[in-house]
């Protein structure tokens, strides 16, 4: 189970749309992140400016009083300002030269604070409706002529609070973007993937010889509907191509079996009325012959024809596979025992199947054909029904065929390098195949180790 999960994982790492989906979730992580900090560093910054704008206001309108009042006119405002709470946060301390307090509201000189003019900050104890509470306060500390000191400040903890405040909530929604984000590249790699698959598959079916496969379209005009539709189209055109090179093939049979049949009857009248001996009789039946297998060509093609169109669908019928095969066992035996092979039979009886009886005999007749003439040795002809399937095995004990030439001998006129010297036209496994799609059963050839095993099945009924 785990393991399998692992790999899942492992080849879903390793397809090109899983790259892509990590790359933009890197890339908007980082835009995000470069926003949030750039949001939260501009308003931090203008709650500074604003602190120190008032402060300095505030510095400014005290130097002008002590300017035109002197140092008793200072203590008089400072005095006047921090009465009551005002609300705005604002800290004001005026002490002598020895650090005795003149005015403010801060009661004493805040412990740690430097003495030397400048900025400060520093913690301040504030009682706010009658609870004392520590703040954090900044300001300024001016040092006046004469060792009189002036301490403004502000309460920055509205503006700590209010700069925490940002900080969460951009954290919040950083973190709430990112979620997004990664459900996002997920389910755009899912998609993608799922797309390609899509391609796949239909290639792979294509491949298998369903030729009329098609990429289903999803009516997006996205790249990959353009994609699929161009595929389509290249599969029909295909499709176009071979149908019409196998009419063409199927045409010639056609239209030649009638006038080639008309000359073989010429020839064999010819035989009737000429004397019976003589070189010139030899040669007609030498044309007889040459006429006959020009036909049985013929015959064949158009009998693969048939079966591929479907044009025999109607004449299928509950059959007996066993008595097909047995009848078809039959048939062979002169054969098998001319060439001196043992042609073994293994059939169950009563293997009731839905079929086209002409056809399912020639298709075993082609295999039984074929394990005599290239096989030989023990050739074992087997049916079997079993979970509702019935199975038909032709095997031998020859040369065999090797893997890589498993699927190119089921097309027309291919023959292996070995047979070229036997006659034959690479037409009987290309109709085998035909009668089995017609059937909607399968074809495999397989290793009899040695020799080569053909195994057909069909849906028992
Ligand atoms: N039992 C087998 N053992 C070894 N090779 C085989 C066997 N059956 C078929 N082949 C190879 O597959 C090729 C195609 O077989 P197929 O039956 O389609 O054509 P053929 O036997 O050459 O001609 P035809 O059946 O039309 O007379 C053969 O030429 C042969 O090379
Ligand atoms: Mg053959």
């Amino acid at each position: 189970m785990l393991r399998r999960l692992l790999g899942q994982v492992r080849r879903l790492v390793k397809t090109h749309s899983f790259r892509l989906a990590s790359l933009y979730f890197v890339v908007f992580a980082v835009s995000v992140l470069g926003v949030l900090v750039f949001v939260y560093w501009t308003s931090a910054d203008f709650v500074e400016r604003q602190t120190q704008a008032t402060l300095d206001a505030e510095i400014a309108g005290l130097a002008e009083q002590y300017a035109q009042r002197g140092i008793s006119g200072l203590v008089q405002i400072v005095a006047a300002r921090s009465a009551g709470d005002r609300g705005d946060g604002m800290l004001y301390l005026v002490t002598d030269a020895d650090g005795h307090p003149l005015a403010g509201n801060i009661t004493g000189w805040p412990e740690g604070t430097p003495v030397a003019a400048g900025p400060v900050a520093f913690n301040v104890q504030i009682k706010v409706k009658g609870v004392t509470q520590t703040r954090p306060a900044q300001g300024a500390l001016i040092v006046i002529p004469d060792g009189y000191r002036l301490l403004v400040a502000r309460d920055i903890s509205d503006a700590a609070l209010y700069r925490e405040r940002i900080k969460m909530t951009l954290l919040w929604s950083g973190l709430v973007a990112l979620v997004v984000g990664l459900i996002g590249g997920a389910v755009m790699s899912r998609n993608l993937l799922r797309r390609v698959e899509q391609v796949n598959r239909t290639a792979e079916r294509v491949m298998g010889g369903n030729l009329s496969d098609r990429v289903p379209l999803r009516g997006s005009r996205d790249e990959f509907d353009q994609l699929a539709a161009n595929l389509n189209n290249m599969l029909d055109q295909i499709e176009r191509l071979m149908t019409g090179m196998r009419e063409v093939s199927d045409n010639i049979a056609h239209d030649l079996r009638t006038p080639l049949a008309r000359l073989r009857a010429r020839l064999e009248l010819s035989l009737i009325k000429a004397p019976e001996d003589g070189a010139q009789t030899e040669a007609v039946r030498a044309a007889i012959d040459e006429a006959d297998r020009l036909l049985a060509t013929f015959n064949a093609l158009l009998n693969i024809a048939e079966a591929e169109s479907g044009a025999r669908r109607s004449a299928a019928e509950p059959l007996d596979l066993a008595q097909t095969a047995r009848a078809a066992a039959e048939l062979y035996e002169p054969v098998a025992e001319e060439k001196g092979c043992a042609l073994k039979l293994d059939v169950e009886p009563g293997i009731m199947i839905r079929g086209d009886r002409h056809l399912l005999s020639q298709a075993v007749a082609n295999l039984l054909d074929n394990a005599l003439k290239y096989g030989g040795g023990e050739v074992l002809l087997s049916a079997h029904q079993q979970d509702g399937r019935a199975a038909l095995e032709v095997s031998d004990t020859g040369p065999g065929i090797p893997e890589e030439e498993r699927e190119a001998v089921f097309d027309r006129f291919v023959r292996l390098e070995p047979s070229r010297s036997t006659p034959g036209n690479g037409l009987g496994l290309s109709l085998v195949r035909a009668v089995a799609r017609l059937h909607n059963g399968t074809v495999a050839l397989g290793d009899n180790r040695p020799g080569l095993r053909v195994r057909l099945e069909f849906a028992a009924l």
